[in-house]
């Protein structure tokens, strides 16, 4: 059963009529057209479907849209706009990071709330950050230069 409820989507209020069970993945990407989060595996194992909730990076296959509430959802689409996520996709960009790019809006938004919580992550830090975004074109070591490369902007 559908139930209207109102979204806070890159600072947007976005109304929307969707079942509280329907993942949060399907809300962005069916009813608001918003395909810059992409489907990977569903079962949180890939992190394609990255978003950040209130900051915190979510996969989106597996959240309830119930369960989100008034929270601040920033997407792909907006991420660019926060100070990290410029600085990580300008990083993105300088260093050409991206093969195929399907994983790779989940990798910026995984890699923008690093930086926006530690601003100077060292290895393990990426490590423990990046771990749950699989990239199938192997571009690890690119994703590991840029993070440092954004984290070295003034
Ligand atoms: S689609 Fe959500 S983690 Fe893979
Ligand atoms: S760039 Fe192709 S899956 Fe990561």
């Amino acid at each position: 059963m559908s139930q209207p409820k109102t979204l806070n989507i890159n600072g947007e209020a976005k109304p929307v009529d969707a079942p509280d069970n329907m993942p949060l993945l399907w809300v962005l990407r069916d009813i608001l057209g918003m395909t810059g989060t992409k489907f990977g595996c569903g079962i949180a194992q890939c992190g394609a479907c990255t978003v950040h909730v209130d900051g915190k990076p979510v996969r989106s296959c597996l959240l309830p849209v119930g369960a989100v509430g008034n929270r601040a959802i920033t997407t792909i689409e907006g991420v660019g706009n926060t100070p990290a996520g410029a600085k990580v996709q300008k990083a993105w960009l300088d260093l050409e990071v991206i093969q195929c790019g399907y994983c790779q809006s989940g990798q910026i938004m995984s890699a923008a709330a690093l930086l926006a919580s530690t601003p100077k992550p060292d290895d393990s830090d990426i490590d423990a950050a990046m771990a749950g975004n699989i990239c199938r074109c192997g571009t690890y070591v690119r994703i590991r230069a840029a993070i440092k490369r954004a984290a070295s902007e003034a």
